[in-house]
């Protein structure tokens, strides 16, 4: 990762918090002129803290998916109007052509992908709220100006698709027997760095078509980078919510862990075969002259550790070495997938340029919140 403007080094991020956090408190205590802590005044949950800090968390992470996949879903889904009907009649246009090159269902599955992000976040918030928790509201934070290619319905956003540095490394990590638990790394499988996943302008949707092959080598690289982020954000949901489950507390409160969880998995196992129709036939080998961006055919050479073709989770190492191995969601372990690393990598995928320092700082706080909570058996 090489663009991280907003990346924030977790010893400041520490600082942040506690300065924050005294200063809260001592304001609260100013105020009401009485010595508690200012989190002494909200109203009490009926579950325990750490399971609050984990659901606050999750809600804010899937009110960021929603943000994203809705862009998504504007330029590249099915049509503009949810819940979504077919029509035949509809042309699509050039994103979405380019997204069923790679798979005929494609803007039906982010649409669906969508609706299902929405609906998690607006679970989790309700959840809160029944318990007596603060839901998370980051409605003030849309304030990043989006797309305008037509489809966009040109709202301001609280996610950034138009610069980002796609982590390509998952698609090597599932096809490989190590285990990031371990302290496994991966390269990229393709790098993908400051680049686009939706057409920014109608200027995106141009080029010449070819009539064996719809839409064009620049449309289709966008959906191509689109298909690699797609995963990259299902693959970290379904790290994180198998890393949040193994810290709840509450049996409701894991069986809403595990059951969205479940769904971060449905989706990641869609986009994986999905982003790896883009790296062959027919669609790679090709090169988009005006990024510059080039999708080879995987299968040729052929290697399995970048083999299109291999769509479920390997069999990799997993608790320890001297197991055999089997096939797993990872990393599930907090230093690399719980809510400091997802906010730490969806940082540097790009997510958050342009964003405030105020709202990095919220959700910061939160994932150190979530990651410091502990079950209490
Ligand atoms: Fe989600
Ligand atoms: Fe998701």
């Amino acid at each position: 990762m090489t663009n991280e403007p907003n990346k924030i080094s977790s010893a400041a991020n520490r600082r942040s918090f506690l300065k924050k956090g005294l200063g809260a408190a001592a304001a609260g205590a100013g105020v009401l002129g009485i010595g508690k802590p200012i989190f002494a005044q909200q109203p009490s949950s009926t579950l325990p803290a750490g399971d609050v800090a984990i659901l606050r968390f999750l809600a804010a992470a899937e009110i960021i998916e929603s943000d994203l996949w809705v862009q998504y879903a504007e330029l590249g889904g099915i049509g503009n109007n949810l819940p979504i009907e077919v029509d035949p009649n509809q042309p699509l246009n050039p994103y979405q052509v380019a997204l069923s090159n790679l798979d005929g269902d494609g803007p039906q599955y982010i649409s669906s992908n969508t609706l299902d992000e929405v609906s998690h976040a607006n679970f989790l918030n309700a959840y809160l709220i029944s318990k007596g928790a603060p839901p998370v509201d980051f409605s003030a934070y849309k304030t990043l100006p989006g797309s305008t290619a037509m489809g966009s319905t040109g709202k301001l956003r609280l996610t950034n698709l138009m610069n980002l540095n796609v982590d390509t490394s998952w698609f090597i990590r599932y096809r490989s027997a190590t285990n990031p638990n371990f302290g496994a790394t991966y390269p990229q499988a393709i790098t993908l760095n400051g680049v686009t996943a939706i057409p920014r302008s109608d200027a995106d949707y141009l080029g010449a078509s070819n009539p064996n092959f719809p839409g064009n080598d620049h449309i289709q690289a966008i959906a191509n980078v689109a298909a690699f982020h797609f995963a990259y954000i299902e693959q970290g949901g379904s790290s994180l919510y198998a890393t949040m489950s193994q810290k709840v507390t509450d049996p409701e409160v894991l069986q809403i862990t595990l059951g969205i969880g479940g769904d971060e998995i449905a989706h990641f196992l869609e986009w994986v075969d999905f982003a790896g129709n883009g790296v062959q036939a027919p669609v790679a080998p090709f090169t988009d002259v005006v990024s510059g961006l080039t999708f080879r055919n995987f299968f040729k050479p052929l290697n399995p550790l970048v083999q299109p073709s291999l769509i479920f989770p390997v069999p990799c190492e997993f608790i320890s070495p001297n197991l055999p191995h089997v096939a797993v969601i990872r990393p599930t372990v907090q230093q690399f997938s719980g809510a400091t690393a997802a906010v730490n990598s969806f940082t540097a995928d790009g997510l958050f340029t342009g964003q405030s320092q105020q709202f990095l700082d919220e959700l910061q706080t939160m994932a150190i919140e979530a990651d410091a909570a502990i079950r209490l058996i």
